[in-house]
């Protein structure tokens, strides 16, 4: 069985390793949950069929440690977990703005993989974005495609900083999914329809269109398809444009990048 060290058992790790346990039931991975208050770790150990750890003495000869903390936690966790994490074994961070450097400077003998997944990993329809160092094992490469690939597609990046621009859109997108079926919703509710009626015709909405995206027509043809010159939608899409819509989503994109360059700087 291959140990794997779970440092912090909150929204993301939850949704990974729950995600990955519904399709590997008797996988070769046994799972070791930690976090300082123990809850959180206790519940997903109990989910997963793990073992629970309160002391982090007890994490010593793991294959893989996951960094499933907040990146505010990261420059105490080096103090913590440095001495635990021996030589042989993979480092995989999840955090966001801890770039490589940041961590090789402090596991400077381990295979990293730094990983930015997202939470429909859950329900295995993840994303996950990732660059590794050159001392990652093929062995602990299979490991990483075996559990991270379970609930996710994985895509390679050139360096931290292609992955800090893309995860504005792929790990922060569920967010800006949710936030544009609220302001549908609102609109409907607006116009006189229960609040809760109102999300639901949006979610029916998107989740009818993404099935459309199934059958792999283009994005364009498809909304060519709903769009007919001088028509409703077209009046819609030709207000979007002129309101540069195109622009309000780089700017929050770029927000996003912005937050992830201070953090760098900030907490790593
Ligand atoms: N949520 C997302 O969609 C998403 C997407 C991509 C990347 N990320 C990254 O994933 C990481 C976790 O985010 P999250 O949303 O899952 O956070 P979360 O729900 O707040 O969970 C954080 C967990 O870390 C634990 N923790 C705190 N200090 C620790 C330490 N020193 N050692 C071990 N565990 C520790 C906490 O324990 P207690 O329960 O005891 O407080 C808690 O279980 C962040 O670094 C974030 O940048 C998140």
């Amino acid at each position: 069985m291959k140990k794997i060290a779970l440092l912090g058992c909150g929204n993301l790790v939850s949704a990974i390793i729950l995600g990955f346990h519904s399709q590997n039931k008797n996988s070769s991975y046994q799972f070791y949950c930690y976090t300082p208050s123990g809850t959180k770790a206790k519940r997903l150990a109990e989910e997963v069929g793990g073992i629970f750890v309160s002391e982090i003495s007890e994490l010593q000869e793991m294959d893989v440690y996951v960094f499933g903390f907040k990146p505010q936690n990261y420059r105490n966790a080096v103090i913590q977990y440095k001495d635990v994490i021996s030589p042989g074994a993979t480092v995989w961070s999840l955090l966001a703005g801890i770039p490589m450097q940041s961590l090789e400077r402090d596991f400077p003998e381990n295979g990293i993989i730094r990983i930015m997944p997202n939470t429909p990993s859950l329900k295995n329809l993840g994303v996950s974005l990732f660059i590794k160092n050159a001392k990652v094992s093929r062995e602990n490469q299979n490991d990483f495609e075996k559990i991270m690939g379970s609930v996710s597609s994985l895509y390679p990046m050139k360096n931290d900083e292609q992955l800090d621009q893309i995860m504005g859109v792929s790990a922060s997108g569920p967010a800006l999914v949710f936030e544009f079926i609220k302001v549908l919703a609102s609109i409907i509710e607006n116009a006189g329809f229960d609040g809760v009626e109102s999300e639901k015709i949006v979610v029916e909405m998107f989740k009818g269109s993404m099935s459309l995206v199934e059958n792999k027509t283009s994005i364009q043809e498809l909304q060519n398809s709903v769009t007919s010159r001088g028509g409703v939608t077209f009046e819609a899409l030709k207000s979007l444009e002129s309101q540069n819509f195109q622009s309000v989503m780089e700017a929050a994109i770029q927000a996003a990048y912005q937050r992830a360059i201070s953090m760098r700087e900030e907490l790593s």
